[in-house]
């Protein structure tokens, strides 16, 4: 078995390895860019975890783990034209560093390319892999159609954004998990639990991210803090802060969801102001670690050996521990 640090290193000198000689570079420069900068590589450090629980030599499905990297990474590009982010992995992102045509149409072929890595697996696994592939990047794209809708919407409950995020964020990882299980020739019922495992801790991972967006580090974070406040995003905070919230504070907080112009670190400031007062922060930690939880139940039903298991089970503790 591999060591999680030694499957990232397969997977960055994968990554490293992929060449852009194509043209025009105007094409592919970006997205040498975006994949250069770094980046946890979760998701196919998660196949090829969940391929070394039941097989050998991981480094044989590195292609379409690089797939769902390249995938992932391509939704960033237009995630962040669509939620206005100007950084990403400290760095520019890529439609502030060129512009947004770019972004959609260097995303648009990342797209492709992932399609193409994906699908350089054995011809054996070729049709339920791209099923799996396919049905989780319609899902993606709800999900993210669902995260911007929601923003203009002040009725948003609890459940909604779960099944958003769920949509948006978790069926990746899960997708990730149950494609190295299908490789690794899992049985079905433990492809499902790892991918229903999945599930959960993608859930906790985003709500992770949005608890991030406003008290991370933007030094460690990487990301602008507040971008999810100053659009309005309809995130667990903001809806339990509006369900807590007294009359007085909750007249506030619609005063700033509504306000049309407004100095950003103000709104920012303000926002989190509140959440403190009603103690947001504390409540959205219980529900990582509800749904990290969960997941590490359907982790421990998987019918591999519980040593064989423990490389993945701690690796998804350090993620559920993560700053950036
Ligand atoms: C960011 O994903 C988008 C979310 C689903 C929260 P990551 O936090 O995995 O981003 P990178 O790839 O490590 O930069
Ligand atoms: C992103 O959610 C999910 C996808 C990219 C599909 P966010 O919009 O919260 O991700 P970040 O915070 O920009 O990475
Ligand atoms: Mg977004
Ligand atoms: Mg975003
Ligand atoms: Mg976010």
């Amino acid at each position: 078995m591999m060591t999680s640090e030694e499957i990232l290193r397969v997977v960055n000198k994968g990554l490293e390895s992929l060449a852009y000689d194509r043209k025009p570079t105007s094409l592919y420069e970006p997205i040498r860019y975006v994949l250069s900068l770094g980046g946890k590589r979760i998701r196919p450090v998660l196949m090829l975890l969940s391929y070394n629980l039941f097989k050998e030599h991981p480094e044989e499905i590195l292609m379409p783990a690089l797939g769902l990297e390249t995938y992932h990474n391509y939704t960033l590009l237009h995630d962040d034209l669509m939620d206005n982010a100007d950084v990403r992995r400290g760095q520019p992102t890529v439609h502030k560093k060129w512009d947004a045509n770019t972004a959609i149409l260097s995303g648009d072929s990342m797209l492709v390319l992932a399609y193409q890595r994906v699908a350089q697996c054995d011809n054996a696994h070729l049709a339920q892999v791209l099923d799996l592939f396919t049905e989780t990047a319609l899902e993606i794209g709800e999900g993210q159609q669902f995260d911007m809708d929601f923003e203009t919407r002040n009725d948003v409950e609890e459940e909604e954004y779960i099944e958003m995020i769920r949509l948006k964020t978790s069926v990746l990882l899960a997708c990730a998990l149950k494609m190295g299980a299908l490789l690794g020739d899992a049985s079905q019922e433990d492809a499902d639990l790892l991918y229903r495992f999945g599930e959960k801790i993608g859930l906790a991972f985003q709500l992770q991210d949005d608890l991030l967006d406003v008290y991370g580090d933007p030094k460690v974070f990487g990301k602008a803090i507040g971008g999810d406040i100053t659009s309005n995003k309809k995130t667990y905070m903001l809806i339990n802060a509006v369900n807590r919230a007294n009359a007085e504070q909750r007249a506030e907080l619609m005063r700033w969801i509504e306000a049309k112009q407004f100095d950003r670190a103000e709104k920012v400031a303000a926002v989190t102001r509140l959440y403190d007062e009603i103690g947001i922060r504390q409540l959205c930690e219980e529900k990582i670690n509800c749904y990290f939880e969960q997941g590490k139940q359907l982790l421990e039903k998987v019918n591999v050996p519980a040593e064989r298991k423990e490389v993945l089970r701690q690796y998804t503790n350090a993620m559920m521990h993560r700053e950036k």
